[in-house]
């Protein structure tokens, strides 16, 4: 059975605001905005926000907006507002309208600050020897089985990494298994695919395999690779052992103990550039890098790859002490991972969130080669929110 409320009725007087407007059944009418007695407790909504969320303003097909709020002649203002069972209705002063709200819809909002998004789930920080612990998935469960696709984004959300065994061993093999994320996207200087691959030639001492520092992919780029794809297809040297970090949980742990210095690596940019004779790429980046609830969501970390530092030189007196002991956290043993990525093994993480480098290997003998590539964060997270919603869960 439906309940109808008394109406709210606006007091349109110039200058008067809540505590002026007609206060009944719940619903206090506003200059700007009303406030409405929910189930949770009182609310106060904006009228621009309410009338540009007029379930009207979405068109059911092509489920875009088709209403413009700046195409409105006067600030929007409520005439009267009441509740209809489980529906606000707000009819429009100066127009020719009537908006409908579900009650849920606005209880749901005002709880979460923000429309339903299933990708937002605190981070499993993880640190030294949780190898064993990586979430590990064949590929042809990933490509036949939807759960297991889930399951699979939905690890790269928590952890930052999955480990996906079983693939088949040719180069469109990762193609496959990065759509089932989503596009494969190119960088900047270089193709939508690469290789690192050593053919060594035994009588050649000279070619010799270093140490690979600790680092982030591509911080030269404007908008750095997102979830990176390191297919090996055969891996026979002796050492040259795989390092993972997960940056997040380093730097929560720097928040703690170096809050100042915490907050220059979050506020300051600093350069990073990737040049050849073809490119010459540069951008800017803070090394750590914070989401909207502000949590620690990436790093950008590479020596390589750092150009000239060109914060002001009194800002460098902090900026550079702070800086060192962060990478000298990444790299000590409490947050080192050591393992060997083996021929079949494709190992899946967040570019950015990630850190990642390899021990030196012998390259007298036998073969390594990884096959790598790129898919947005952005399309995980529209993958993981398709699958949530077709499996129900
Ligand atoms: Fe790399």
């Amino acid at each position: 059975m439906q309940h109808v409320t008394k109406n709210a009725e606006a007091d349109t007087t110039p200058g008067r605001g809540i505590e002026q407007g007609a206060a009944t059944a719940g619903i206090q009418l506003g200059n700007d905005g009303l406030s409405v007695r929910l189930q949770t407790g009182e609310a106060y909504f904006n009228y621009y926000w309410l009338r540009d969320n007029c379930t009207t303003s979405i068109d059911p097909q092509t489920r875009e907006r088709v209403f413009d709020i700046s195409g409105l002649d006067s600030a929007p203002r409520a005439r009267s507002a009441y509740v209809d069972g489980d529906v606000l209705v707000i009819e429009w002063s100066g127009e020719n309208h009537i908006s409908r709200y579900a009650l849920a819809f606005l209880v749901d909002f005002q709880a979460r600050g923000a429309m339903r998004d299933d990708t937002i789930m605190p981070r499993r920080l993880w640190r030294a020897d949780h190898y064993g612990n990586f979430s590990r998935i064949s590929q042809n469960a990933v490509l036949t089985e939807e759960k297991e696709r889930w399951r699979f984004a939905r690890a790269l959300l928590e952890d930052g990494i999955a480990l996906v065994t079983g693939m088949v061993d040719s180069d469109e093999s990762l193609t496959w298994l990065a759509n089932a994320l989503g596009d494969v996207v190119p960088s900047t200087s270089d193709s939508y695919f690469f290789d690192v691959r050593l053919a060594i030639d035994p009588n050649n001492l000279a070619f010799t395999a270093k140490q690979l520092e600790m680092h982030t992919d591509l911080p030269s780029e404007q908008l750095a690779p997102g979830i990176q794809f390191l297919h090996c297809r055969a891996n026979s040297v002796e050492g040259g052992s795989s390092l993972f970090v997960d940056g997040a949980a380093v730097a929560e742990d720097f928040r703690k103990t170096h809050p100042a210095e915490f907050e220059l690596l979050c506020e300051y940019r600093i350069p990073f550039f990737r040049r050849s004779d073809r490119f010459d790429v540069r951008a800017h980046q803070t090394v750590i890098e914070l989401d909207r609830e502000g949590s620690v969501s990436g790093l950008t970390i590479s020596q390589h790859l750092a150009d000239v530092f060109d914060l002001p030189q009194s800002v460098l007196d902090h900026y550079y002490p702070a800086f060192c002991q962060f990478l000298r956290l990444v790299r000590s043993n409490r947050y080192m991972n050591r393992f060997r990525l083996n021929a079949g093994e494709c190992i899946v993480f967040d570019n950015h969130r990630i850190v990642h480098g390899r021990e030196a290997f012998n390259a007298s003998r036998g073969k390594r080669h990884l096959r790598g590539c790129y898919v947005d964060r952005g399309a995980l997270r529209s993958t993981y929110r398709i699958l949530t919603k077709r499996l129900g869960l």
